[in-house]
């Protein structure tokens, strides 16, 4: 996985653009909210398929209800493995604590303080000294984290009413899942609302996803908002947004046919249809599938920016500059900044939230369209590069990345062999917090479990230790920035983008 063990703030919404649609949808959710901030607690779950507008309906839900007074807590879920367990939860407490004055924060988290620092190292750096967990068998340590995280949460909702969003939860660890279910159901005198998203599909492959979602469905105050396209009159309005003018009926048809209403996609065509200057034209001829949009999106790239994109797609989701940079050797980092600006102007890739120096791709789907277009072998010598860059990069303190490593190592299995991935993964699953047991220890690391390696069994069923998982080092260089907003100001911007998209 990437450094994105980093949980980065709740996405900035993109207020340039506009929400369309989604009016009983959002009717619903406003309701449930204040449904929560009378104390009555809620549970919604945003599910459809990738690109169907989960995520921006949560964000446009979080910024109602910010007016109403609410504080959002935002977690995402890690596609890949190698996520240390409890990683979107411990990402959607990190802002908080980090935002929460020293002494309201030490009386919402109360006696619970050494099992949420092992989960939030935050809390150590807030708070100071941290008492040592007494240890107790795994079920117990377990137990005692979902209280300690529980009355955390209650307490904090009892001061100010918490909307709180796991976004991606088909992707969520085990143990993440379990700890929603222990919360959503002591919530019903809270003033908290818990929002999730799920992709409907890959939901459907997780066993353990799918008992979560058919144990909150028993909740009375469970709620399942199923996200279909955007009807024709929505589709008008998304155009009206995207390309600054009207389309006219065949063509609001055409889009509609085409992309069924999925927003992502729409957005998608609309600027392929825009960068071919063919805005406003009855017949379309549009691409099949999104791949395919997003293919003829990449192929206007210079090959160099698509050879960046490509080799920062095996990276992840988002991705740091400087450790990009030392893959791709043989590009300057003049010359890489460049590139990321192109990939900025296409939005292709977006900066991250908070985060100096990183960057993420817009959509999984990008990423996955770039990853998928390298061979098996190739993509296996790449993950090896990582894994060795990383290495250096993370120098002699490489357990707070112990399984970012893994992952890495682990897809480079075939050309490295396991050795790396055996130290690596061992080293992750003694620094996990919350005492999940060798079960859970070993279901973060299946790739582990197809090797014979002498000794392992017994030596993850010591991994029950509570050293906290501490966030990656934020490279912050400003100094690129600072190059970037001056390629910027040569007339490569995304202003200079939307600006001749509008035009
Ligand atoms: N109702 C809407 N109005 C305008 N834009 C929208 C709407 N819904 C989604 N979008 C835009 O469509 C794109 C895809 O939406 P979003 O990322 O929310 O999809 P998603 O369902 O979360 O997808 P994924 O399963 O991949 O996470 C985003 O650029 C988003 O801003
Ligand atoms: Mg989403």
């Amino acid at each position: 996985m990437s450094e994105s063990q980093q949980n980065p703030a709740p996405p900035a919404g993109p207020e340039d653009r506009g929400f369309v649609g989604r009016s009983r949808e959002m009717d619903l959710l406003r309701a449930a909210l204040a449904e929560a901030k009378d104390g009555r607690g809620q549970v919604a779950l945003l599910s459809g398929e990738p690109g169907i507008g989960k995520t921006r309906t949560a964000q446009e839900l979080a910024r109602y209800a910010e007016t109403q007074g609410f504080r959002l807590l935002w977690g995402w879920c890690y596609d890949g493995e190698g996520a240390p367990p409890y990683w979107p939860w411990a990402g959607l407490f990190r802002t908080y604590v980090q935002q929460t004055e020293p002494d309201l924060l030490r009386g919402q988290i109360g006696p619970g303080i050494a099992d949420i620092a092992g989960l939030v190292p935050e809390v150590g750096d807030k708070l100071g000294d941290v008492p040592e967990p007494t240890h107790l068998d795994p079920e117990q340590s377990r137990f005692r984290l979902f209280e300690a995280v529980s009355s955390f949460l209650k307490r904090a909702a009892a001061d100010e009413p918490l909307l709180l969003v796991l976004d991606d939860i088909h992707w969520a660890d085990e143990p993440s899942l379990l700890l929603l279910r222990f919360i959503a159901r002591q919530i019903d005198d809270s003033r908290l609302m818990i929002v999730l998203t799920s992709r409907e599909a890959e939901a459907a492959g997780n066993p353990t996803v799918i008992e979560t979602l058919a144990q909150l469905s028993r909740l009375p105050a469970f709620r399942r908002h199923i996200l279909g396209g955007l009807e024709i009159d929505d589709v008008r309005l998304f155009f009206r947004s995207e390309a600054g003018q009207d389309a006219d009926a065949d063509l609001a048809q055409s889009l509609l046919a085409h992309t069924e209403g999925n927003p992502f996609f729409l957005g998608e065509v609309i600027r392929l249809l825009a960068s071919q200057g063919r805005h406003g034209q009855g017949e379309l001829g549009l691409p099949q599938g999104v791949r395919e949009v997003i293919g003829q999106r990449l192929r206007r790239l210079s090959d160099r920016c698509i050879q960046a994109l490509t080799t920062a797609s095996v990276v992840g989701r988002d991705f740091d500059f400087r450790m990009l940079g030392t893959v791709l050797e043989d590009f300057s980092e003049i010359d890489l900044l460049e590139l990321l600006d192109e990939a900025l102007e296409a939005r292709l890739v977006e900066d991250t939230p908070g985060r100096s120096d990183r960057y993420q791709f817009t959509h999984a789907l990008v990423q996955q369209t770039l990853s998928e277009s390298l061979s098996a072998s190739r993509k296996v010598r790449l993950h090896a590069r990582i894994g060795e860059v990383l290495e250096t990069l993370y120098g002699n303190r490489p357990e707070n990345h112990a399984a970012e490593l893994a992952h890495h190592f682990s897809q480079a299995a075939p050309v490295l062999g396991i050795e790396k991935l055996v130290h690596y993964a061992l080293m992750a699953a003694h620094r996990r917090p919350g005492h999940c047991g060798q079960r859970g220890i070993l279901s973060g690391h299946r790739t582990v479990e197809g090797h014979d390696h002498p000794g392992r069994r017994e030596r993850l069923s010591t991994g029950d230790r509570r050293v906290p998982i501490q966030p990656p080092e934020d490279s912050g260089r400003p100094g690129h920035r600072r190059a970037r907003r001056a390629v910027r100001g040569r007339g490569h911007g995304l202003g200079d983008a939307q600006a001749r998209r509008n035009g």
